[in-house]
């Protein structure tokens, strides 16, 4: 069992990194093997340039996303931990993906670039790998729930970005109203959620889901 935990968060030592060690847990007690992405600590360029730009009308592929895309590749689970950004993920996360799924690895429209425009669906191209994101929010899940912020981040996460991609076995949890000191017993429940959904994901007799059809359904 291999896992590649994306982890965007600028502290190595507050909150968002205590929740993903927790999610952690579960793995380390079956002596799983780790890679943590730190997207912060491994001073990732979240930019999409201009070689991003050339490669996605058919150029070279850009310098170090191949090294990411073996990342990915050599996962048999894979993880997002993030702190609630602008009721999604942090921009740092959010251009990983952006410069990381390319077209004609993640994803094609038609044979090639040239069908770009041309075909209506374009066909995913990664494995079915479990997939879970955990979002950590500061406000609470009434917030969430009065404004649809979370199926919100359902639809373009979970369905429009990694299903869209062939990560259609994805699952999303979220913690929420994790700030101050009142909240402490918050954050505590929290990394039980996080261990919990860990352990969970970690069934050997789990169902995988498929995230494009559930949004039809749920
Ligand atoms: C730029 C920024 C935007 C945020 N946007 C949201 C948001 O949309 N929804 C939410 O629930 N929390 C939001 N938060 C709160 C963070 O999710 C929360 O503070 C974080 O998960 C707690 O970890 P930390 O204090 O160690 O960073 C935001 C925080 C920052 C800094």
């Amino acid at each position: 069992m291999h896992l590649l935990t994306v982890f965007s968060h600028p502290f190595s030592d507050h909150y968002p990194a205590a929740v993903m060690d927790a999610f952690h847990a579960p793995f380390v007690a079956q002596a799983a093997s780790i890679d943590v992405l730190d997207l912060h600590a491994e001073n990732f360029d979240p930019r999409f340039t201009e070689a991003d730009h050339d490669h996605f009308w058919g150029g070279p592929i850009p310098g170090g996303i191949v090294e990411m895309h073996r990342r990915v590749e050599a996962a048999d689970r894979l993880a997002f931990v993030f702190p609630v950004y602008w009721w999604g993920m942090p921009a740092m996360m959010k251009g990983w993906i952006e410069r990381v799924f390319t077209a004609g690895w993640a994803y094609q429209y038609g044979a090639g670039v040239h069908d770009r425009g041309k075909v209506a669906d374009a066909s995913s191209l990664l494995p079915r790998i479990p997939t879970i994101l955990i979002g950590v929010g500061g406000s609470k899940q009434a917030t969430y729930d009065r404004y649809g912020y979370a199926d919100a981040m359902r639809t373009q996460l979970d369905v429009g970005t990694l299903a869209y991609c062939g990560l259609t076995d994805v699952e999303s949890h979220l913690i929420f109203d994790v700030e101050g000191d009142h909240n402490a017993d918050k954050r505590l429940a929290g990394l039980e959620q996080a261990r919990a959904a860990a352990e969970k994901f970690l069934l050997p007799d789990r169902i995988p889901r498929d995230a494009k059809r559930d949004h039809f359904e749920e």
